[in-house]
């Protein structure tokens, strides 16, 4: 089978998966660290693809050409938007979008040019067994799956959160990565789903709640995540 991506942005979100991996060798490809190892039972490759939709997008270039990886899996921390997304919820995508997007008048206000949309779908059945091993790797975690949304910016104001919520009202999260990945997943036919942990709410205390909950929780809850993904996987 095709070795499975494993994928966060930053390093605090990926270190406790890498010490999952018992075998894992290193390969430096465009500057980045890819790690091939095993995880039950699994052939995977994890990598930090670093902060932003471009960061990602090469990445996720990478995986699919150079690795031949078969499916992706993102994981890391979001902003909440949603109403009731709150710090500690778990939020699982099941579509993204580029909220900086505007190509506008030439065509519709977050539309991607040339794709005639402007949500990339996240795989069902990848979407499904992430939830599910969210659900019980952190029992306590409320989980919610829904429109997740990309763009190059921390969200660490009220009002801008407040633009977001009013633009995209059935947006539950922001990050930096996941409708970038997404785009070029499904331009190579690839698989693609996301999970991310709230690290703050998008708000004028963001950048606090962010640095502390990356410090702190990111990487357990990564961990037990991919942990449980992985014994459950086919
Ligand atoms: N990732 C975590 N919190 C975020 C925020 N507020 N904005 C963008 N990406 C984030």
């Amino acid at each position: 089978a095709a070795p499975i991506a494993i994928v966060s942005a930053m390093h605090e979100e990926l270190a406790a998966v890498l010490d999952l991996l018992p075998d894992e060798r290193k390969v430096v490809v465009a500057g980045r660290e890819f790690w091939q190892g095993h995880l039950h039972g699994h052939e995977v490759v994890a990598v930090l693809a670093r902060i932003g939709k471009v960061a990602a997008a090469t990445t996720a270039a990478v995986l699919a050409e150079r690795f031949e990886v078969g499916r992706v899996v993102f994981t890391g921390v979001a902003g909440g938007l949603g109403p009731g997304v709150q710090v500690g919820d778990v939020v699982v995508a099941s579509e993204f979008l580029q909220h900086d997007m505007d190509a506008s008048p030439i065509f519709p206000r977050h539309e991607v040019p040339l794709y005639g949309r402007s949500r990339f779908a996240a795989d069902a059945d990848l979407a499904a067994a992430l939830c599910e091993a969210a659900r019980s790797a952190l029992p306590q975690a409320r989980v919610h799956r829904g429109l997740v949304v990309s763009g190059d910016r921390f969200v660490s104001t009220t009002a801008e959160a407040r633009v977001l919520q009013a633009e995209l009202p059935d947006a539950l999260a922001v990050e930096m990565e996941g409708a970038a990945f997404a785009q070029v997943c499904h331009d190579f036919g690839l698989p693609f789903a996301a999970v991310r942990t709230i690290s703050d709410r998008a708000d004028d205390a963001a950048h606090g709640d962010f640095l502390e909950f990356i410090r702190t929780v990111a990487s357990p809850h990564s961990a037990a995540i991919v942990e449980t993904l992985l014994r459950n996987l086919p």
